[in-house]
């Protein structure tokens, strides 16, 4: 697994979102694993969130992408894998936050909820963003999780 590696996944609702982040995702260097959904024909998310979070748990890439509707649908299927930390974030300060506290390494967006802009901002930080470490390392291993 390269450090440039990175995982993606949506549904309908995500779709659109999805072709977009890859283009910049792709532009940027990274090698982007697209797990679909392939078009916005009606799919259910859950399917979505298990498979990208496989692919986390098996270390095809330290980080993923997920987009639904809502962020929400997609992000709860995802985070029943331990493996999995995936914050849903609409701004770019919940993405930052999501990194520096929790150490989220998937990110969950609602492509009905953010816009285009929005979403890049929210990319960006949760890509350039570390984990702070220190108090909040003990309080992410109490989630139990990778
Ligand atoms: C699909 O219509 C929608 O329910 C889904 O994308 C998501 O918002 C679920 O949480």
């Amino acid at each position: 697994m390269s450090e440039k590696s990175i995982v993606i996944a949506c549904d309908h609702g995500g779709f659109d979102l999805k072709e977009e982040f890859k283009k910049v995702l792709q532009a940027q260097g990274f090698e982007v694993l697209d797990l679909g959904a392939n078009s916005a024909e009606s799919v259910d998310y859950p399917d979505y969130g298990a498979a990208l979070a496989s692919e986390i748990e098996k270390g095809s890439a330290e980080k993923g992408v997920l987009i639904c509707g809502s962020g929400i649908g997609i992000s709860i299927a995802a985070n029943r894998n331990p493996a999995v930390r995936a914050a849903v974030c609409h701004s770019g300060l919940t993405a930052r936050l999501a990194r520096q506290h929790n150490d989220a390494n998937v990110l969950s967006l609602g492509a009905r909820i953010v816009g285009l802009e929005t979403a890049l901002d929210c990319l960006n930080e949760f890509l350039t963003t570390e984990f702070e470490g220190g108090r909040h390392e003990r309080r992410v291993a109490k989630l139990g999780s990778a």
